[in-house]
């Protein structure tokens, strides 16, 4: 089994689509470990995207992330369950993104692209440790 973050942005929430993807992630074969309502401090998106500093969109990004509610969360599931969510994303650019994804059906914006989900085995355990660290040592 394997696990990774799922957040669904603010604009997920602000959409009223928290649902929809997490029952689409749950439809699928994951199931949620922990998941929690939460209006992310700068600091804590900071480090979340800490892979992205000095790049041009970061204040846009951690603008974005902090406005209000995100939903973050743990899934599980068979295998690389990371790879299995960012299928099941769709690519960074909504415009882009392939129909029968999230992002693909759902947005359009780069910014506002709905979800974040672990990039890598590496990241989704750095990423459960900041975000859910009781998790992390149980
Ligand atoms: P995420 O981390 O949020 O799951 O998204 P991702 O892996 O698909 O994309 P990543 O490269 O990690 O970028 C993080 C977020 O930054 C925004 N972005 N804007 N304007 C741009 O060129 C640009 N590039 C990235 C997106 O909101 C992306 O989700
Ligand atoms: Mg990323």
């Amino acid at each position: 089994m394997g696990r990774t973050l799922l957040i669904c942005k603010p604009d997920a929430v602000e959409r009223g689509l928290v649902g929809e993807i997490v029952g689409r992630l749950e439809r699928k074969g994951l199931r949620l470990i922990a998941a929690e309502l939460r209006k992310l401090d700068r600091q804590t998106a900071e480090r979340h995207y800490a892979e992205h500093a000095g790049k041009p969109f970061l204040d846009d990004l951690i603008a974005f992330i902090t406005r209000s509610p995100a939903l973050v969360a743990v899934v599980e599931g068979p295998g690389e369950a990371w790879a299995v969510v960012r299928l099941a994303m769709g690519t960074t650019d909504p415009a882009k993104a392939q129909p029968g994804t999230i992002r693909g059906d759902l947005a359009i914006d780069m910014t506002e692209n709905l979800v974040h989900g672990s990039d890598g085995p590496e990241s989704a355990a750095r990423e459960i440790a900041l975000f859910f660290p009781v998790l992390d040592r149980s």
